[in-house]
């Protein structure tokens, strides 16, 4: 110990901070002082930086409340989010794999009878996505629960939008064979929210500010690991580059477009409509220690 030195900062810093009561709290702190402290002394951090670092910082609190998340934000399109969602989900061979959850979840959707029309009253072409929820055997997953949500045809969620409505979120359960299905609109690739410190700082770059169009969906069912995951549209805009990283193999489904006629539910348009099939599978429930 005694008096600070540039040389010894870090392990100085990273003694006092591995004395967190909480054994778990002692491994990461003193971990990031170090990773901190290299990234200042590898790029020679100047004042002005760490002040712009800070300013970034500030401004991504001031915009943030219950609905606006630019913390969670900024750490997707570092690539952070993406990164935890894959060291939590290592997923045996054939599962489902997980992706971001994103900020437009919201809890407690409706519940509708499979078949229904989840989008009525909303602008866009039909589509009818339908599927299976299965075990890594291939075996059914019965009853399993299907929480659904996506944007408008704009791009836009409902959590977006004040005052809004229940719009295009709901949840379904399985039928005994682990079938569901529902109508929805054709899913369009968006822009993250860019009108904060994320979106200033990323103007400063060449990184493109699209998600690729796809539908949220939470699986879950007992015995079984919650999946977390998207559906994606082949062919779809920035599906080699998402601004958050969430596109993944196995994850993009192909919407079929089918002339006027009848539909997969036994309806007739007279209009065009897409219909998509998408079969999830289950991993196991881990037996998580208790702490
Ligand atoms: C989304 O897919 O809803 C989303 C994910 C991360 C950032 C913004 C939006
Ligand atoms: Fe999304």
């Amino acid at each position: 110990m005694g008096f600070t030195t540039e040389e010894g900062i870090t392990e100085l810093a990273m003694a006092r901070w591995a004395t967190a009561h909480d054994p778990r709290l002692a491994r990461i702190l003193p971990s990031l002082v170090r990773h901190l402290h290299e990234f200042a002394k590898e790029v020679e951090l100047t004042h002005e930086e760490w002040m712009a670092g800070i300013g970034f910082l500030t401004a991504a609190g001031q915009i943030s409340d219950a609905k606006r998340q630019e913390f969670i934000l900024a750490s997707d399109v570092l690539g952070l989010s993406m990164l935890v969602v894959m060291i939590n989900g290592r997923l045996p061979k054939g599962a489902t794999p997980p992706t971001v959850l994103g900020p437009f979840h919201i809890d407690s959707s409706p519940q509708l009878a499979n078949n229904a029309d989840a989008a009525s009253g909303v602008e866009g072409e039909k589509v009818y996505v339908s599927g299976a929820v299965r075990a890594l055997n291939g075996n059914p997953v019965p009853r399993a629960r299907i929480d659904f949500w996506q944007a408008d045809s704009d791009g836009t969620y409902e959590a977006q939008i004040p005052n809004c409505d229940v719009r295009l979120r709901a949840i379904f359960d399985c039928d005994a064979q682990g079938r569901y299905g529902f109508w929805t609109v054709m899913p369009r690739g968006y822009s993250i929210p860019m009108d904060g410190p994320v979106g200033r700082l990323i103007e400063q770059t060449d990184i493109s500010y699209y998600r690729p169009a796809h539908i949220h969906f939470i699986v879950s069912a007992p015995g079984y690991e919650s999946l977390i995951t998207h559906v994606f549209r082949e062919g779809a805009e920035y599906l080699e580059n998402d601004v958050v990283f969430g596109a993944r193999e196995g994850l993009v489904a192909r919407f079929e477009r089918h002339d006027p006629g009848v539909t997969p539910t036994g309806e007739t348009s007279s209009k065009p409509f897409h219909t998509v099939r998408y079969d999830f599978v289950l991993a196991p429930a881990v037996e998580k220690p208790i702490a």
